[in-house]
């Protein structure tokens, strides 16, 4: 296995809270690429869509992934931001840089999470209820899914479409990726 590791998926898909449990446990460090988006261009990537739009934000967004690449330190877990893999050629350079593993989730898995949230930075999803969160996210994770499958791995979060979220769904899929990357270490 190559590092580092990259986490993608569709929001609210655990990238984050994934990423930080699973960094913690390996010791290594971890970013958050939205985050590091914030701090190099001084807004978030929500308010950047919103004043430079979303070419421009996919542009930039690209160049923070690949300039964060070229530091020396390998034992990296990132966070990507959901629509990054969907993007040019984003999925192979992933696959150039590290590892991707693709959380994958039913979509109104995705909209109960969601929904928990606070979606004032999404503002697409701002205001709205489970099943309109739904409505909105389906047809775009479909559209985006071809993307994602590209990872190296996919890790499915909940197997089946009608098991109910339990609220320990992040630390569990730490815990699988922390055990899948020890045995696959070298
Ligand atoms: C986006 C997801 C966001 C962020 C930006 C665009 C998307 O990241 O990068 O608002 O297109 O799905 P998260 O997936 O971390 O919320």
């Amino acid at each position: 296995m190559t590092y580092p590791i990259y986490l993608i998926g569709y929001m609210g898909a655990g990238k984050t809270t994934v990423g930080r449990l699973l960094a913690e446990r390996l010791g290594w460090h971890f970013v958050d690429l939205d985050e590091a988006f914030h701090e190099i261009h001084g807004l978030s990537p929500a308010d950047y869509i919103r004043t430079y739009g979303i070419e421009a934000f996919r542009r930039k967004e690209k160049y923070v992934v690949e300039d964060l690449a070229e530091l020396p330190i390998e034992k990296v877990v990132y966070a990507t931001g959901g629509g990054y893999p969907c993007w040019e050629d984003n999925m192979d350079c992933l696959k150039e840089l590290g590892t991707s593993f693709y959380l994958r989730w039913h979509p109104h898995h995705l909209a109960q999470r969601l929904a928990l949230t606070d979606l004032s930075e999404r503002p697409l999803l701002h205001g709205k209820d489970a099943n309109e969160i739904l409505a909105v996210i389906t047809p775009q994770l479909e559209a985006r899914s071809p993307y994602y499958e590209q990872a190296d791995y996919i890790i499915d979060a909940l197997a089946e479409p009608d098991l109910p979220l339990d609220g320990s769904e992040d630390e569990r899929i730490a815990l699988q990726l922390y055990n899948f990357i020890r045995k696959h270490q070298n």
